[in-house]
């Protein structure tokens, strides 16, 4: 299916290779998927073997789809994957990092290795898969990172001591990304969603009066959905936000707006 025809092809991902990280399931799975609906060849990473699903559903959209079971931590593997997505499809055209972890601890009681991992993962190896693709895509002169960060990026929150920083970082870094590779045809974003139930935040909204403290947070009244994010990765990654760079992209339903 070519969306061409469509009043909107500035959206149109037909042909474009993405590389997905944490595509087994939450927010990189359906992301995944809807650059799949919209034309794009899918390379999907996850450390857990679920993801190796992806590539019978992308398959029955008409999708070329190869899934890497993958610790995005081990550095050698990742440019391995990157190594293995060029051969396979010729050119990396959007790369979306949202593998991610949260332990949320009080600060008195974060332990180093939840420390370790959280920053480990978040921002250490996010930016290490960004300059594994990056490399390829500065020398072809062109491509999209999209950098999964949060809110909580941009707030505090209790019990966020190591998620907060990790993901400010990710804004920062997305900013100098930017900077560096904008003169290469390369746009780098990031997308900050509020809350969304996924495996990751179900245990959160368990916890009692936790949802009614976020949504008296939102503006919106309610937390997002999966939709409202893989929306705002649409755009990132198509032609019609070609002018866009540098930028946090806040799905928060007016958190920050205070
Ligand atoms: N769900 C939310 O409310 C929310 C809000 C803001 C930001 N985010 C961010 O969105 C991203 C995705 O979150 P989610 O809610 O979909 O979580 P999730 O736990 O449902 O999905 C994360 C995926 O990352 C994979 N992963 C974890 N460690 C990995 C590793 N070392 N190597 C490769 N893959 C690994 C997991 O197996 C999982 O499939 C995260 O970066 C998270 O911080 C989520």
């Amino acid at each position: 299916m070519t969306m061409s025809s469509t009043p909107f092809p500035e959206f149109d991902l037909s042909g474009r290779v993405a590389i997905v990280t944490g595509a087994a399931r939450g927010l990189g799975r359906a992301i995944a998927l809807d650059f799949a609906r919209y034309g794009a060849d899918l390379v999907a990473c996850d450390i857990l073997p679920e993801v190796r699903t992806l590539e019978a559903q992308a398959g029955a959209l008409g999708r070329r789809a190869l899934a890497r079971e993958l610790d995005v931590c081990d550095i050698p593997a990742v440019r391995a994957m990157v190594d293995g997505a060029v051969k396979a499809f010729g050119r990396i055209d959007i790369l979306v990092n949202c593998a991610g972890i949260n332990i949320p601890q009080s600060a008195l009681e974060v332990t180093e290795d939840a420390w370790d991992k959280i920053l480990g993962l978040n921002l250490k190896a996010l930016f290490f898969c960004c300059q594994a693709a990056g490399r390829v895509m500065v020398a072809q002169a062109s491509g999209r990172i999209i950098n999964i960060s949060s809110t909580m990026g941009s707030v505090g929150m209790a019990r966020r001591a190591a998620y907060s920083s990790s993901k400010a970082g990710v804004n920062l870094l997305t900013k100098v990304l930017a900077i560096e590779w904008a003169p290469h045809g390369v746009n780098v974003n990031a997308i900050a969603p509020t809350f969304v139930e996924t495996p990751l935040t179900r245990p959160m909204f368990e916890e009692r009066g936790f949802r009614d403290s976020v949504v008296s947070q939102i503006p919106k009244g309610h937390i997002a959905n999966l939709k409202d994010v893989t929306g705002a990765a649409l755009y990132l990654a198509a032609d019609a936000s070609a002018m866009v760079t540098g930028h946090v992209l806040l799905v928060d339903g007016g958190w920050t707006a205070h």
